[in-house]
This record gives C-alpha cells, structure tokens and sequence, in this order.
C-alpha cells in the first residue's frame, strides 16, 4: 500500500475524478467533504470503477478542530490535495464573504496543521483565472497575475500568496500549484462527471442540459470577439487528463523529485477552441441538433485564452491525452446516464 492521501472536496467534480486515478495508482484516499456543492454518490460512483471504496468523511475544512481530529483518526496522511472551495464566479461576486471565508479558512486551517501532522505536501486546485485577459496567448507560468475580476479569482490569488508565504516562512512543507484551465467531460464510465447545483453556469453542462431538454434554449454569450469566428475561446481539458496531473504530482512531491518548495504548472491541452466550435463538436459526437442563440456579452468574460502547458509536459511529464471529441462524448454520456438514473 503507498501513502495515505487526503482529498478535500473529493466528492467534487475533480476531485472525484482525481480520488479514482489515485485509488487506480494504489494511494489510500481520504475523502472530506461538506457536501455544500456535491452529494455522497460521487463515493459510490468510485467504488464501482476503482472496486474500492474510499474513506469519507463528512466535514467542513472551516471547522478546525474536526479537521485536527481527522488527523488524529488517520494517523500517517502524507500528503493533502486541496480541491475543497466555493467555485461560483457570479455568486462571489453577490457573497464575498462566503467566498473569501470559505477558500481562505479552509486552506489556513489545513496548512496551519500540516507541521504538527508532518504532512510533507499539498497540492492545490488554482485557476488560469489568476491571469485575467492574457497580453498573449498560449499563456505561460512566467505571465504576470492581473488584479482579479471576481471575489472568486481574487480567493485563488490570495491562497497562491498564503502557500508561497507560509513556505517562505520556513514551514517545512512543499506545494504544487496547479492552474486548470478549463475542465470538462466525465469519467469514461460515466459512473461519475459534473452535476452542478441548479442553473448550469459553465459552457458544457449548460449545452447537455439543453440537450437534454432540462433547458429550453442555449445563449452564446457573444459572437462580436476578435477571434476567428467572435465566439470566445478557451482551453478545454479532459477531466480524467487533468486528474491524472494530480497523481503525478503527488509522485513527485511525496518523492522529493525536486529541490523546489513551491512549484506552479499550467494544466491545459495547449489548443484554443471556441464556443461555438464546441458547441459544433457537441452537435457532431452526440448526433443532436442543439437549440442556441447568440446574445449579448456575459460581463467579466475574458476574450480568449489558452495555455502554455511544455512546463508540465517536459517536467512533470504530463500531456493532455484526450481529444476534444471523446471528451465531448463522455460530458453526453454522463448527461444521459443522468436521464437513465433519473436524476435529470
Ligand atoms: P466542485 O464544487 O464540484 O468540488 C468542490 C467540492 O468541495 C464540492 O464537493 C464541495 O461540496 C466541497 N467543499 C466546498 N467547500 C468545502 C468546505 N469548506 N469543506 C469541505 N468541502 C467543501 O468543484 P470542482 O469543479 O471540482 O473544483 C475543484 C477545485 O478546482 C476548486 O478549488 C475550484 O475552485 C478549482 N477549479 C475548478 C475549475 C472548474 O472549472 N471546475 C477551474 C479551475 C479551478
Ligand atoms: C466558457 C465560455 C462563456 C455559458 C469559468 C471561471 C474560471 C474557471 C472556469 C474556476 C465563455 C461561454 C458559457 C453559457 C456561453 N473556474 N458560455 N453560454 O468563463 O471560461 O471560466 O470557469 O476557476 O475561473 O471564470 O468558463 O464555462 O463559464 O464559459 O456562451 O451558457 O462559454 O461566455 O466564453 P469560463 P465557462
């Protein structure tokens, strides 16, 4: 058996995916989770893939004292994945104290006892969101950070800054900061995927809902871009991809494969798509005609942005596998198992 992990937000969207390949590499996983944004089926679900069900426990990362008796009761955690946060741009924007509250406390509180604990490492879910609109593109590590354009960006700014100070400060711990670009699909089983609260506010689960016919209509927020076809443009990255950086990236801290504390990584294909060639991929991997109109802008959107990822190719060793077709197929896979399950 190799090391005990401990995955916050592990009943998540990623981090579910992520509980799986690592389950697949033979980590022991310990889940906690408060369930604010997901429910405890995303546990069942990486039983059924992995034939192993990992421990979980229902627990806000906010409470310190149950996190430090979570410590207690699994003695031997050597390294943490952080994905545990309150992700939803918008609704940061209306609540900033949820979410500086939420993503800032619970990554104080797992630092502050990782010493005591002697957990070597974290690795921690950051966002390309930390670049604003790129001056160029694809976008490397190097780029510089922009004043953040919602409370949610800014939380992801300000936890980068704790981790490097806390390091800085001489705690004896290292972390990986991973900047996901923009995650999307399912697990290939379609045991589990994305199943966001309410009104989808991201591209792909908006595009299988409407499929599906849970929405009427998909709006494309913008066709007067200064891209190729107007739409915006983004990095799309298979969530089974972006799970599998994690577990090389615990191999390599865990492994002391480098003399650096805290090292940073864009995690994204290195391709640019946009929103209506997704929607184009949509139409054409899952055969259905897709109900869509152009509208105005979405206020705070960046124009386009891809990443520079040959720092986690050629260091961590990492490449995005999947095409953007299968990655498509597998997000209407889930939409539909959905259906079958009656969930949607
Ligand atoms: P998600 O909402 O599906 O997963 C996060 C999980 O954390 C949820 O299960 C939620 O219930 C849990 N959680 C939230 N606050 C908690 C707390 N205080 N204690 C315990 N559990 C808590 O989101 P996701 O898409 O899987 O994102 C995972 C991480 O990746 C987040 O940090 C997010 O900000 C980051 N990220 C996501 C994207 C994306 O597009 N999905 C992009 C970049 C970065
Ligand atoms: C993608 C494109 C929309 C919905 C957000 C966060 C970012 C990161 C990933 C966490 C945009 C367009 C969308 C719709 C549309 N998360 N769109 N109609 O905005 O790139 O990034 O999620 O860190 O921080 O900001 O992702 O999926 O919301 O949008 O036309 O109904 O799809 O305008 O161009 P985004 P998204």
């Amino acid at each position: 058996m190799k090391n005990r992990i401990l995955v916050t937000g592990g009943a998540g969207y990623i981090g579910s995916h992520t509980a799986v390949e690592l389950q697949n590499a033979g980590y022991e996983v310990i889940i906690i989770d408060d369930l604010s944004n997901s429910t405890a089926d995303s546990i069942d679900g990486i039983e059924r893939i992995t034939g192993k069900r990992p421990i979980f426990e229902k627990l806000d990362c906010n409470d310190f004292v149950a996190l430090e008796a979570l410590f207690q009761k699994y003695e031997g955690i050597s390294g943490i994945i952080h994905f545990a946060a309150s992700k939803a741009v918008g609704e940061s924007v209306q609540k900033p104290l949820l979410y500086y509250r939420n993503n800032l406390n619970s990554l104080i509180n797992l630092l502050d006892l990782m010493p005591k604990y002697k957990v070597s490492g974290i690795v921690f879910s950051s966002s390309c969101t930390v670049y604003g609109e790129p001056d160029q593109n694809p976008i490397d590590e190097t780029a510089p950070i922009k004043p953040a354009m919602s409370p949610y960006g800014n939380t992801k700014q300000i936890n980068e800054e704790i981790i490097a100070d806390f390091i800085k400060s001489g705690a004896d711990i290292k972390s990986i900061i991973l900047r996901y670009f923009n995650p999307i699909g399912a697990h290939p089983s379609a045991e589990i995927g994305e199943l966001p609260n309410g009104v989808p506010q991201n591209l792909v689960p908006f595009i299988t809902q409407t499929a599906i016919g849970v929405r009427q209509e998909l709006s494309v927020f913008g066709n007067d871009y200064n891209t190729p076809d107007g739409s915006c443009v983004r990095d799309f990255i298979n969530v089974v991809d972006l799970a599998k950086a994690h577990v090389i990236a615990i191999d390599r801290m865990l492994g002391n494969k480098s003399d650096d504390k805290v090292e940073i990584f864009n995690l994204g294909t290195g391709n640019g798509l946009s929103v209506l060639q997704l929607i184009n991929v949509f139409e054409k991997v899952s055969g259905e005609k897709l109900n869509y109109k152009i509208v105005g802008r979405r206020g705070g959107d960046i124009e386009k942005i891809w990443a520079d990822p040959v720092k986690a190719n050629t260091v961590l060793g990492w490449t995005a596998k999947e095409t953007v077709e299968d990655t498509v197929l597998s997000a209407w896979k889930w939409q539909l198992k959905l259906r079958e399950k009656g969930i949607m």
